[in-house]
């Protein structure tokens, strides 16, 4: 009988009569966490306030349920809205409240650092990928806010990953040398944020670099302290201070430093056990607006697999009332590559980053009875400076008795028999299940008392993960026939696995990492994504120190993740922010978009883990090159009309994207509205979902002149692939004392001949000095 009610427009008197009729229903229903989402914040304060929020909630839940009845979080400062406990019913009633843009149940987001998530005990050395960090020193008031892990262990992740630690953490350790102030000065009079107190963290835990530091009690942490990871990982990261002499065993020595260390850090915990509540999330969004961070750093997405749209994904509504404010949100693309349409945090106000490696490498070698080496990799400390030679076994021969061999040859639990295998190092073939390496270390050591391992993986390629004291090595294919004809023709086997070493510089780098997710865009695919790449493989930063140490103790771990690529964007975009202070979030990712390299240092184009020319799917525009940056000669600007307009194309109303807005905000949905025109908003790159063979389809951009001359004329270059013709006009642009915008138009025809796929290339603007490159991406079928 209600459904009559909830689809006709509602009063707060209908939501009243009608909770009435289905208290008794609704009791016998479990109330859920929801979000509901009002739009930007209106003028007069009131209805703003929490009173405001109180009362809409008033009316609607059943008088005895006080506790509900006060809503969990409120958000006033970048958006309105709140969270509380509501039945289904509840929730569709306020749906259709004239105020609310959407309600929806409190998603739960996930780190994006699973995947190979290998923090190494001993390593330290050099952090940064970029030696220009170096030139900068002092204090900036450029603020980044990183948003970041809970308190408690992620377990329910760990399944999900090969390689993945249980990870214990935690927003920020504050006495890392990475978060000293020494030299820093006066913190910015536009912070109005504050220290979070908790019985471990206290106001003088916050200083001049470390700014601030807030918790949410609603996802049960008691305080903004980091035990073991994450949050320090990504905050130092992005802004980490200079740490000299980091070392650690006398291993790597050398200086550790974050993308922009003169930059102030605000750091927001916002994860519990189970991941990040979506409602925490956009409370954290709301308080850094309020703050005054200049840059929002989110290393944390929704599930590739969970496709929800703009109005019910917490960091893209967050994200969107941030670029209205001027604070640019930096976010990681996600770790379920290299599978295709995986990209998260998508939205075009949101900058999105895929992860690649670094030129550096951990190489964990084997030295045959033969004498032959193999470099495999993998990173282990076993202790001893000389090590032993054992027997090596093949597990396939190692077979426990009635255990099939098969099962035995990937080392399955409880196929080996430790009489064959003990006091040896035991030879195993990666099994193409979700098996983590460490599992199966877990196996060849607990069950069957091997001395080390030596993996051969059948598909990925090889990625160094850090496995403690125990002796191993993870080679290739090719590399393990060598160790098994070898095994083959030998009476008795023997092998040496020496300590990691590591291996600089790697070639070629920078390639896609095998874990980085890709594009197309699952919600449109006429916006690229990801947007940039950066360095996110085996990345070294802070870390809490061990428990029985001084809390100032310095420590450092590698990771993996684009939660690793995405805080170098962050630093990357404070660095251009520090320079270019007016500049706007649209013209900084315009900025390092379209002066990326996509080139490794052999001089060839970027590749993707099996060797081959990676595409825009994978990289975006390419790897960032925040000095390039500073000076891009032009900008695509992406303003508040073109969000909107892309909102009306993508399919809401009018009216539900007037109430995402101020009052006196004018705007109006074009009368033309398609999915297709999305193609056509002023975005750094291009991409067309849908392009038939014979059709033609004309893509409008502007750019505007931001070089250091007036008078300037940029010529058009255009790398189009086979089957797709790309004209451009004008060809040459043509700048003035007076004109620093101007327009042109592409076309795109698929050739009646082209192969029904996607076809990639880019659109370079040159005035000799300066390459403006847009790359494009265009579906023919
Ligand atoms: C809290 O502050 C006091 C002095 O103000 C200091 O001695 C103590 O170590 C601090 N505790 C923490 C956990 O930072
Ligand atoms: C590398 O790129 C090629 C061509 O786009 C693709 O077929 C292949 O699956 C990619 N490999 C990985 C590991 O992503
Ligand atoms: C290395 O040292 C650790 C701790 O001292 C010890 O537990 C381990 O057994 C040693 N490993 C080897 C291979 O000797
Ligand atoms: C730019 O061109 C205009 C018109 O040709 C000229 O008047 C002006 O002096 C030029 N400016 C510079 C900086 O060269």
């Amino acid at each position: 009988m209600f459904t009559t009610y909830l689809s006709s427009s509602f009063s707060l008197i209908v939501i009243l009569f009608t909770s009435l009729i289905f208290i008794s229903i609704s009791s016998l229903q479990t109330p859920k966490h929801y979000v509901v989402y009002m739009g930007n914040p209106i003028e007069a304060d009131v209805h703003n306030s929490e009173a405001y929020y109180l009362q809409m909630l008033d009316t609607l839940l059943p008088r005895e349920e006080s506790e509900r009845r006060k809503g969990v979080h409120h958000y006033k400062h970048a958006f309105r809205g709140f969270s509380a406990m509501l039945t289904e019913e509840e929730a569709a009633a306020l749906s259709g409240h004239d105020e609310v843009v959407s309600v929806f149940e409190d998603p739960m987001l996930q780190l994006h650092t699973t995947r190979s998530w290998d923090f190494l005990d001993s390593l330290s050395g050099e952090s940064s990928s970029f030696p220009i960090y170096n030139s900068f020193h002092g204090s900036s008031d450029i603020i980044i806010g990183v948003v970041d892990t809970g308190e408690n262990t992620i377990t329910s992740l760990t399944l999900l990953n090969r390689d993945s630690q249980e990870i214990d953490s935690r927003s920020i350790w504050p006495e890392s040398p990475s978060f000293s102030d020494k030299g820093f000065g006066e913190i910015p009079s536009k912070w109005k944020g504050i220290c979070m107190e908790g019985p471990d963290f206290n106001k003088s835990s916050c200083n001049r670099k470390l700014i601030g530091a807030r918790y949410y009690k609603s996802t049960g942490a008691t305080s903004a302290r980091d035990s073991n990871g994450h949050g320090t990982h990504t905050a130092s990261t992005a802004a980490g201070a200079h740490v000299v002499e980091a070392s650690d065993r006398g291993l790597a020595r050398g200086t550790a430093k974050g993308g922009q260390p003169g930059c102030r850090i605000a750091a927001y915990k916002t994860c519990t056990a189970d991941g990040c509540p979506g409602s925490a999330m956009l409370k954290a969004m709301d308080d850094a607006v309020h703050d005054g961070v200049d840059i929002i750093s989110i290393s944390i997405g929704l599930n590739a697999a969970f496709k929800s749209d703009y109005l019910s994904d917490p960091i893209a509504i967050g994200a969107f009332h941030a670029e209205l404010k001027g604070i640019m949100v930096i976010a990681s693309a996600g770790n379920d590559g290299p599978i295709a349409s995986t990209v998260t945090n998508v939205a075009p106000w949101l900058f999105t980053v895929a992860a690649s490696n670094i030129d550096r490498d951990f190489q964990s070698s084997v030295i045959l009875g033969s004498g032959k080496v193999i470099r495999g990799a993998g990173i282990h400390f076993s202790n001893s400076t000389r090590p032993k030679a054992y027997s090596l076994v093949y597990a396939r021969n190692a077979a426990a008795a009635s255990k099939p061999v098969e099962d035995a040859r990937t080392c399955l639990p409880g196929s080996l028999d430790p009489k064959k295998v003990s006091g040896k190092v035991i030879v195993c073939v990666m099994p193409r299940d979700a098996v983590t390496t460490k599992q199966i270390i877990k196996v060849v050591v607990e069950d069957a008392g091997a001395r080390g391992l030596i993996l051969v993986n059948q598909k990925e390629k090889i990625r160094a993960s850090d496995f403690g004291h125990f002796p191993f090595s993870e080679v290739d294919m090719t590399d393990g026939y060598k160790i098994l004809k070898y095994m083959l023709h030998t009476k008795s086997p023997t092998v040496t696995i020496v300590p990691t070493v590591e291996v600089k510089p790697t070639k070629p780098a920078p390639v896609v990492a095998f874990f980085s997710s890709r594009g197309p865009a699952s919600l449109t695919e006429n916006i690229l994504k990801p947007d940039v790449m950066a360095p996110g493989v085996l990345i070294l930063a802070a870390l809490p120190p061990p428990k029985t140490a001084k809390p100032s103790t310095p420590k450092f771990g590698l990771a993996s993740g684009t939660s690793m690529s995405c805080p170098h964007v962050s630093g990357a975009a404070a660095f251009v922010k520090a320079q270019r202070p007016s500049w706007t979030p649209s013209m900084i990712k315009s900025a390092l978009m379209t002066t990326a390299i996509t080139y490794d240092n052999m001089r060839r184009p970027v590749t993707n883990t099996s060797g081959l020319t990676s595409t825009p799917h994978e990289t975006g525009a390419g790897e960032i090159s925040p000095q390039r940056a500073i000076n891009p000669g032009l900008v695509f600007e992406t303003t508040t009309q073109d969000y909107l307009q892309y909102l009306c194309y993508f399919g809401y109303s009018q009216k539900t994207i007037s109430k995402t807005l101020n009052k006196a905000t004018k705007f109006s949905c074009p009368k033309k509205t398609s999915k297709d025109l999305i193609s056509n908003i002023n975005y750094p790159s291009i991409s067309i979902g849908n392009l038939r063979r014979g059709q033609r389809k004309m893509i409008e951009r502007s750019v505007t002149n931001v070089g250091p001359e007036r008078n300037v004329t940029y010529v058009a270059h255009i790398e189009a692939p086979e089957g797709l013709v790309v004209k451009v006009a004008p060809k040459r642009l043509v700048f003035g004392e007076n004109v620093d915008k101007v327009s042109y138009k592409v076309w795109f025809y698929g050739e009646k001949s082209a192969s029904k796929r996607y076809h990639h290339g880019s659109l370079e603007w040159s005035d000799g000095y300066h390459s403006v490159r847009s790359v494009f991406s265009v579906n023919i079928n």
